[in-house]
């Protein structure tokens, strides 16, 4: 079993743990997730490893209660244990001979930005942050951010803390104004990643992208998380989950994303009815 160390709430519907799980926090690196599952019963559910600590043996995640497994998970407290916590999964950031990049993060997505500009600040690369968020309640991470970034800019989409907009405006008036980025790295919804690509493009710095598909085993065996990239067939949670973004098909992965959206919505319902019981 893996016991909850810590558990904070970062906005009404964003939680934070640190779980005790001293294999996965000896090898784990930013870019990479674990699979974890809440109960006994539950199902499986991927989340990117947003912090470790090798000595406490601890893994930090930090995720956003969207449906019935994340409500199960956001609803356990400090000191509760979960049956299933594997990994580390996937492949890591690649940051090697980076020296100025952009992360572009977009909501829970900052979540996964966060460990990746932290690695990135560690290593003497210069770091511009772009976090964006829908309105003021929902910003995480600000003073986070702050520590590893040698710019941060926030935007919420009605103006009500930062700058008004969406991140693709700060980050086409920073490349407008000569800043000379080695990579951008966005993470985020699909939507943002795909118009992050594309105000990237003409500047032509190279964008890496992290792809969330539905992931059952995690391993490269079940084909749930494939994705079409370059025009080949790839797996995010063996071959990713970054990808070079000017190569993802997002309209493809924007389809396979809402393939289960009836499905999810019965089992959110069936979940909120049985918490509103207890
Ligand atoms: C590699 C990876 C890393 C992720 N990291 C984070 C993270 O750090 N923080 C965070 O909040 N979320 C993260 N997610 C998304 C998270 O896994 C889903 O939000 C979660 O599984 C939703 O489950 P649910 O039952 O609560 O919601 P549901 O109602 O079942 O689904 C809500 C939405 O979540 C996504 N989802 C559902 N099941 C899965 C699944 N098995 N695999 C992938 N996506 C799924 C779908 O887009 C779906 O529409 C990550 C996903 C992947 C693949
Ligand atoms: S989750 Fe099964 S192949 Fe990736």
């Amino acid at each position: 079993m893996y016991r909850i160390v810590r558990k904070k709430i970062l906005n009404p519907s964003v939680v934070m743990m640190d779980i005790e799980a001293p294999y996965v926090a000896k090898k784990a690196q930013a870019g990479q997730f674990i699979i974890l599952r809440a109960d006994e019963d539950g199902e499986r559910i991927p989340l990117t490893v947003a912090g470790y600590n090798r000595e406490e043996g601890t893994v930090k995640i930090i995720f956003q209660t969207v449906g019935a497994s994340t409500m199960k998970l956001g609803a356990l407290n400090e000191g509760d244990s979960i049956p299933d916590f594997a990994g580390p999964l996937g492949r890591a950031t690649e940051t090697e001979g980076l020296k100025k990049v952009a992360v572009v993060g977009g909501g829970v997505g900052c979540a996964i930005a966060l460990p990746i500009a932290e690695k990135l600040h560690e290593e003497g690369c210069e770091v511009h942050s772009i976090i964006g968020f829908r309105n003021r309640d929902l910003l995480i991470l600000e003073d986070e951010f702050k520590v590893c970034s040698n710019k941060l800019v926030i935007v919420t989409d009605d103006g009500s803390y930062g700058e008004k907009g969406v991140v693709t405006a700060p980050l086409k008036a920073l490349m407008d104004s000569g800043e000379k980025y080695d990579r951008i790295i966005a993470i985020g919804p699909l939507v943002m990643m795909k118009f992050v690509v594309e105000t990237a493009r003409p500047y032509n710095i190279p964008t890496v992208v992290s792809m969330n598909p539905i992931m059952i085993d995690g391993t490269g065996m079940c084909g749930g998380c494939r994705l079409t990239v370059g025009g080949k067939t790839k797996f995010a949670c063996v071959d990713g989950p970054e990808f070079d973004g000017y190569l993802v098909d997002f309209d493809e992965a924007m389809q396979r994303g809402s393939m289960y959206h009836e499905h999810e919505a019965k089992e959110r319902e069936k979940a909120c009815n049985l918490f509103r019981q207890n």
